[in-house]
């Protein structure tokens, strides 16, 4: 069992979601917190919630995707703390919302940057530190879209898909080379947080979201995010003490792998079905 108490645990994306409630869970269990966000409001309301539970933490504003911010970031972390033993990559963005004949490739870039390219960053720039601790542990966020294609999400599915094959490649290296580093990928299903607001990530870029964007965020907050973000968080965190290197997230996370797997050149025709019920496409 991994334990957490007088652990040193970075968390990106904290301001928010899963990523405020997996400070809070680590608070909980005497964990010290490294918390970054790009979104600095929200990340002084995670440190004050950390410290109301008389946790230590150390809050920066940082980019997931200025790969030399990410860098300099881990060094301050292990100079602050003195060692480092557990980084979980959660930042991360929904962003498309179009077909692939209609999205930008900029939707692909920021999409990318974000969820794929920030992964690799953090994961890159903690590792030294996580092998230097003797007892690390890299979590990365994927989601069940890391093992289902779904229409107008290709570039989060990409970016999902793709975490997935860089967590377990890294796995493989490390238990390859016999380094003192865990290896956890993160699926999760339905979680109830900001992910699915498009139409608000869109307006923050100064992008005008469509209609039928606007509709799909709806339908996501309303009936498909349901799991609170603290639940998933102790599921998390539950599988990381048990040393798991896959942990699926809720029952829709459990059933939809099962399916993919199962039936893995029938079910984009079953998932095209269910989007034409579901958004009327
Ligand atoms: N909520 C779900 O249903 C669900 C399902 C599967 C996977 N996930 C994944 O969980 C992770 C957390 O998402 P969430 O649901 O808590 O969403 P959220 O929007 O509530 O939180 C995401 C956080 O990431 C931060 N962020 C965005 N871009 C950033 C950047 N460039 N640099 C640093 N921080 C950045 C945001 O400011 C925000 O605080 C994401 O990787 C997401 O893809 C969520």
């Amino acid at each position: 069992m991994t334990s957490f108490t007088g652990k040193v645990a970075v968390v990106t994306g904290a301001g928010s979601g899963i990523g405020r409630a997996l400070a809070l869970e680590l608070a909980r269990r005497g964990a010290r917190i490294a918390a970054s966000d790009v979104d600095t409001e929200g990340l002084a309301g995670t440190a004050e919630q950390v410290r109301a539970l008389g946790a230590e933490i150390h809050s920066a504003t940082l980019n997931v995707t200025d790969r030399d911010a990410v860098l300099g970031y881990a060094d301050d972390v292990r100079a602050h703390f003195g060692v480092v033993h557990q980084v979980y990559n959660n930042a991360g963005i929904s962003g498309d919302g179009l077909c692939v004949l209609d999205n930008d490739f900029e939707v692909y870039d920021r999409v990318l940057g974000v969820n794929l390219f920030g992964v690799i960053n953090g994961t890159k720039a903690f590792l030294p530190h996580l092998i230097a601790s003797g007892d690390g542990h890299v979590v990365n966020i994927s989601s069940l879209n890391g093992y289902l294609g779904q229409p107008t999400l290709s570039a989060y599915c990409a970016s999902k898909f793709g975490v997935r094959g860089f967590t377990e490649s890294l796995r493989t290296e490390m238990l390859a080379g016999r380094h003192p580093v865990r290896v956890t990928t993160v699926h999760p299903g339905g979680v109830k947080t900001n992910i699915a607001s498009n139409a608000a990530i869109a307006e923050q870029n100064g992008i005008e979201p469509t209609a039928a964007q606007r509709r799909r965020s709806d339908i996501y907050n309303q009936k498909l995010l349901r799991m609170p973000a603290a639940t998933a968080a102790t599921v998390i965190l539950d599988g990381v003490a048990a040393g798991s290197p896959r942990i699926r997230v809720g029952r829709d996370a459990k059933t939809v792998d099962l399916f993919v797997r199962l039936f893995p050149k029938l079910y984009p025709r079953v998932v095209a079905r269910v989007e034409r019920r579901v958004f009327g496409a």
